[in-house]
């Protein structure tokens, strides 16, 4: 069955940024942007239509999701996540999409205390479900490798900073995130169901931060950031809320439990390819951004 119209949520996101740039020449694709500054990079740079709104607004949202078929839905974990995923979500669903690519976020192996990140992604996913969409892909991926763009200053000073225990774990890059939601918003028929994504080996902390430091040919050491009043303070003086320190301080405190986590096989199950691996991404983004923060 032909794709009549996707929409794209986040296309400004970490991860929505590289499902924009693989639709960018598809004139069928509706881009969902909240900000001007937003909509001013998107308009000239994809063929398709670029809408403001924001995804919480039933009237934003009703005009979003006209005459879609396929929706790329995801959100940053805020305050307002279940109401944009479940008010888009939903009404996407009653407006006839068939299919939906949700990003989520990998569970937890073993009894940890239950945190606000996977639990949003749960509650989002059940909602869906509810309204009776035809056709869910749940992305669960591991921790983004992306996340630590905005310290490649300090990294390149030899020091990566960073609270999530001692334990290994899959990072991954979130272009392939972004190429697995692709593949599986185009196919005929999509692997679909919860679909675990990981980089393509284990790393603790302190192996990522040496990885990092050969590539970039300086050594660089992990520091390990304790979950303390001060990384509580921290956070809120660069303006995070109450509710989301303590989401993530649940999540960091799960990352530190678990030890060593599972990988999970999506890339290769849903694009036949290995992941791309920590060398690819410390030579192909980190090094350019630390270069251009020099
Ligand atoms: N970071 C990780 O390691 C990790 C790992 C696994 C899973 N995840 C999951 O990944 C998700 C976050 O993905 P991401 O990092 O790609 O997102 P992100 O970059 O934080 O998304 C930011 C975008 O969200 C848009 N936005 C925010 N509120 C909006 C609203 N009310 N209406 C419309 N648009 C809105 C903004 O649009 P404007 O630019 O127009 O304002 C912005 O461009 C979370 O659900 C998280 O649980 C993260």
């Amino acid at each position: 069955m032909p794709v009549t119209k996707v929409l794209v949520t986040t296309p400004r996101g970490v991860v929505g940024r590289h499902v924009a740039e693989a639709l960018r020449d598809r004139s069928d694709v509706r881009f969902l942007v909240r900000s001007a500054a937003s909509a001013a990079a998107l308009e000239g740079a994809v063929r398709g239509e670029v809408l403001r709104g924001d995804a919480t607004n039933a009237e934003d949202v009703r005009r979003a999701v006209e005459g879609v078929d396929r929706l790329f839905l995801a959100h940053p974990f805020a305050a307002d996540q279940i109401d944009a995923e479940t008010t888009l979500g939903v009404a996407a669903v009653e407006a006839g999409v068939r299919r939906i690519v949700k990003l989520g976020a990998r569970r937890f192996d073993g009894g940890l205390v239950p945190d606000a990140v996977t639990g949003n992604h749960d509650l989002v996913t059940d909602r869906l479900r509810d309204a009776g969409v035809e056709e869910l892909t749940v992305l669960q991926p591991d921790r983004f490798l992306q996340n630590f763009l905005p310290a490649a200053p300090a990294i390149a000073q030899g020091t990566l900073a960073d609270p999530a225990g001692p334990g290994a774990r899959g990072y991954v890059d979130v272009r392939d995130i972004a190429e697995v939601a692709v593949a599986e918003l185009l196919a005929d028929r999509p692997m679909g169901g919860e679909i675990e994504i990981s980089g393509p080996a284990a790393l603790t902390l302190t192996e990522l931060a040496a990885s990092f430091g050969a590539v970039l040919d300086t050594p660089v050491r992990h520091v390990d950031v304790p979950l303390d009043d001060a990384w509580r303070t921290g956070m809120a003086e660069r303006g995070v809320s109450p509710q989301i320190i303590d989401g993530l301080h649940d999540l960091y405190a799960n990352y530190r439990r678990e030890g060593v986590a599972g990988l999970g096989d999506g890339v290769r199950c849903v694009l036949g390819r290995p992941p791309r691996s920590v060398d690819d991404f410390a030579g192909e983004v980190l090094r350019p951004a630390v270069l251009a923060a020099d």
